[in-house]
């Protein structure tokens, strides 16, 4: 039994809490605060993903459930920057203005096209899932949630069109959330540009 009482919080969303595993520096736990179904989805998926032998090298990796002091946990590979920092998600990214808006573009053409060519799907793709991995100062993206049959028919997940259906799908919600994140950002920049000591060129890039 794992103690997650002084583990560290890295982050929250809307269902789970992920906390840096306490003896495997490398791994995450992630444990639900409700019962709910997300982290069975992604285990199933995930396994036919490894059994299908497809190229998972842009999704964090599974790797098995743990019992911890607040209840049943899920270990995943805990995405790191080559200088040990936990690495940032896309909306940390956007927000610390980090990547040019048209670099950023390109990578997340890359990742739509490794979805859609390997027919993985997402349930929910936001940038609060998506993490940016520093390596080399190079950074590349990685999706930690929601990797998961979007809905119940088995169907979704096996027949290329749909999978690719689903995928899009999932894809437009991401870019409404992306133009509502940099809508947002504009916002702020034009207030802080109203004192002198602002920040206006938040939004240059
Ligand atoms: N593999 C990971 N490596 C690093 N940070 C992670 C990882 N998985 C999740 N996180 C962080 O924890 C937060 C919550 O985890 P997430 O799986 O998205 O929970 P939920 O399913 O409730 O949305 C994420 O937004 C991210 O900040
Ligand atoms: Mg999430």
């Amino acid at each position: 039994m794992i103690n997650l009482k002084d583990a560290t919080l890295i982050g929250q969303g809307r269902d789970r809490d992920c906390y840096r595993h306490p003896e495997i520096a490398t791994q995450c736990i992630k444990v639900s605060r409700r019962p709910q179904k997300q982290t069975k989805r992604e285990r199933v998926y995930f396994s036919l993903l490894m059994l299908w032998e497809r190229d998972t090298s842009h999704l964090a990796h599974y790797l098995g459930s743990v019992k911890t002091s607040l209840g049943e946990g899920a270990t995943y590979e805990l995405m790191l920057d080559d200088d040990g920092q936990i690495s940032e998600t896309l909306t940390e990214v956007i927000r610390n203005q980090r990547i040019s808006k048209e670099k950023l573009r390109l990578m997340l053409d890359d990742l739509k096209a490794y979805l859609l060519d390997n027919l993985i799907c997402v349930r929910d793709i936001s940038p609060n899932n998506i993490m940016c991995q520093k390596l080399d100062g190079v950074y590349r993206l990685v999706i930690v949630d929601g990797v998961s049959n979007p809905g119940v028919n088995p169907l979704n997940i096996r027949l290329t069109f749909l999978a690719r259906h689903f995928i899009r799908r999932s894809w437009r919600s991401l870019e409404s959330k992306l133009s509502n994140l940099y809508a947002e950002m504009a916002k702020t920049s034009v207030k802080a540009s109203s004192y002198p000591t602002g920040q206006s060129d938040m939004l240059s890039a």
